[in-house]
């Protein structure tokens, strides 16, 4: 039992405002313990936890999770209690080291936070073990019936905790800043596997009884639990995948390049810090294209172009291995740190690994997705600062575009002004000397202008630094980019939009992204004819790509081509990522303020939802 003395305490909290700062035991390094969270409940300053050993019974039948979780906690001397986080869950019995306690109280439940668990604890407690069960409503949790999976046979689970839904299945310190160790035990049906953010099985057991361990810190965002009827793939060295069984060699091909992205990365920013890297590809109701659970990227089956050409995805999460899990966002209001570092990462690695004109295509992509969230929040300007402030709000409410595509300018604005070479100089300090921590906006800012920027004020202003993080809209400063592959779409767009055939356009040799460059620019003003005739020439409607089938569903909205209407219902039904959703129901409202067929297709589609889909598109369509 390690402990603070309370007196040392109080001078360190009134040192540092609030802030407590504490021997990080499991890296040797200074952590930094906020003494109030701004959506988390806990109170990591008299109480933390340092481990957590799960043991989880997954019940597909009642669609619930039983489960005991079991915390070894350090608290500061004099502590009289630890507080955890839970939304929908139902507690049974706590125990403090093995012996059962009475002494403890759910508080009032707050809209998107839930409920603080209080636990009556003394300072020479070192285990909590909390017994409880998750509501089958649990917001994290997505139960799929067979028919919903692509075998049909079996049924299917899957979490997705960022940014607090782990507190819908696991009580815990739900805050970016508390890092733990986690062991667990996990019980499904004996033909299905189970796997999580750990050492992971690579077959069936048939007990159904799988155990994992997680000996690096993560907070718990990054937890994650998936059953279903899973195989695993090998692809490289150090890398694989897990799908279902008639998914899983489409997905090993997919993502064959697996490997050298890993190696890309590693000569980029050090050593890789977390063993295997694997992706499990979820069904396509996964509300997001990925999510960086450690060890084991989520990724949505919508990525399986059968070409590769949408992969920067797995760069994307495999990037977070660095940004975002090995150094932290401290708290959401300083998510663009996870995500506008990880977009650049992403761009950096996919330009090792397919050549510069491919990674431009990337950057103006992003530049396009900037331009169309600026034009979104027009009217709330604030929320187009790179730091936010997020008190009082959802943090899903707050993640837009800007973390990731202000936050990529930004950088790539800073990379060329100091250069390539003391750019990745100073970030892969950045690494090493922040590992296993958080980090804020602030803290960042100061080491960029000590070390990126020698200490020199004057630079730090030229570079509109502050503008960048603390102001809305784009600074003038911004790196422009440019794309010869891009320009060629152009000339065709031009030759095309006047009166040119469809047939004559010459696509030869275009990418996926070509083809997103050109649908973009397709006008809302284009008749039906022109539609047609693209539809003949290219077969939009039936592409199997599903960035192009999005975009083009938006446009066929857009002019009334109603000879999309039932591809457009088909995928909305089967598809459930947020960002496909959004803007096809969206175009559909705007060409039908009734709201009529919009409402008629989302009844049908709504059960195959992930509950972050259901409550973004509830709002939208309001239900
Ligand atoms: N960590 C995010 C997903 C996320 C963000 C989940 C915020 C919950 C709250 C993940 O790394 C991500 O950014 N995914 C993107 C894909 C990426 C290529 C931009 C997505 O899902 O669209
Ligand atoms: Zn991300």
């Amino acid at each position: 039992m390690k402990y603070l003395s309370i007196a040392l305490l109080a001078l360190m909290l009134v040192a540092c405002g609030g802030e407590t700062k504490v021997e990080n035991e499991v890296e040797g390094t200074q952590e930094v313990l906020p003494s109030s969270l701004v959506h988390s409940f806990a109170r990591p300053a008299e109480a933390r936890v340092r481990h957590l050993h799960l043991i989880a019974d997954v019940d597909f039948e009642d669609k619930v999770i039983r489960a005991t979780a079991s915390f070894a906690v350090e608290s500061a001397k004099g502590a009289e209690r630890i507080l955890f986080d839970t939304k929908d869950l139902t507690i049974e019995q706590v125990f403090l080291d093995g012996v059962k306690s009475k002494d403890w109280w759910l508080g009032e439940e707050e809209p998107f936070l839930g409920q603080p668990l209080e636990l009556a604890i003394n300072d020479t407690v070192d285990t909590v073990s909390i017994q409880y069960v998750t509501s089958p409503k649990a917001a994290a949790l997505q139960w799929l019936d067979p028919q919903q999976t692509a075998g049909k046979r079996r049924p299917f689970l899957f979490t997705q905790s960022q940014a607090i839904l782990a507190r819908t299945w696991i009580p815990c310190q739900d805050s970016p800043g508390i890092r733990y160790t986690y062991t667990a035990e996990v019980r499904v049906p004996g033909d299905l596997m189970a796997v999580m953010s750990a050492s992971n099985p690579q077959s069936v057991d048939s007990s159904g009884v799988y155990t994992f361990r997680m000996d690096q810190p993560i907070p718990s965002y990054l937890m994650p639990l998936e059953g279903g009827d899973l195989t695993f793939l090998t692809v490289g060295d150090k890398t694989g995948v897990y799908a279902e069984p008639s998914v899983v060699e489409a997905a090993a091909y997919e993502f064959e390049d697996m490997q050298k992205m890993l190696e890309a990365a590693e000569a980029i920013y050090g050593k890789y810090p977390w063993g295997r890297y694997d992706v499990l590809v979820l069904p396509p109701s996964f509300p997001f294209g990925g999510m960086e659970n450690p060890r084991l990227t989520f990724a949505t089956p919508t990525i399986l172009a059968g070409d590769k050409s949408l992969t920067a995805l797995v760069a994307h999460e495999l990037a977070h291995s660095w940004s975002g899990n090995l150094v932290t966002n401290r708290t959401w209001d300083d998510f663009w740190l996870n995500e506008g570092f990880t977009v650049y990462f992403e761009r950096r690695i996919m330009e090792a690994v397919y050549g510069k004109d491919y990674a431009q295509m990337l950057a103006l992509l992003g530049w396009q997705d900037l331009q169309r969230e600026l034009e979104h929040l027009k009217d709330v300007p604030e929320d187009t600062r790179l730091k936010l402030d997020l008190e009082g709000r959802d943090p899903d409410d707050g993640m837009s575009d800007i973390a990731y595509e202000k936050g990529y300018f930004f950088l790539r604005t800073m990379e060329e002004a100091a250069g390539r070479t003391a750019f990745d100089a100073f970030l892969n300090e950045h690494f090493a000397d922040n590992a296993f921590q958080t980090i804020t906006t602030e803290e960042f800012l100061g080491h960029l202008k000590a070390d990126l920027l020698n200490g020199d004020e004057q630079r730090y202003k030229e570079l509109m630094v502050d503008q960048w993080v603390y102001e809305p809209r784009i600074p003038e400063n911004v790196v422009s980019v440019k794309s010869s592959l891009f320009e060629q779409v152009d000339a065709q767009i031009e030759g095309w939009l006047p009166g040119g055939k469809a047939t004559e356009i010459d696509t030869t040799g275009w990418t996926t992204h070509q083809w997103l460059h050109f649908l973009r620019h397709m006008p809302n003003s284009l008749t039906v004819d022109r539609m047609t005739e693209l539809d003949r020439a290219f077969g939009f409607t039936k592409s199997g790509n599903s960035e192009i089938a999005a975009e083009w569903f938006v446009l066929a909205l857009n002019t009334d081509y109603h000879a999309a209407d039932d591809a457009i219902e088909e995928f909305l039904i089967r598809v459930g990522r947020r960002k496909f959703l959004v803007p096809i129901y969206s175009a559909m409202v705007e060409q039908d303020p009734t709201k009529e067929r919009a409402k008629m297709i989302y009844l049908k589609a709504r059960p195959n939802y992930h509950s972050v889909s259901v409550s973004t598109l509830d709002v939208l369509l309001n239900q």
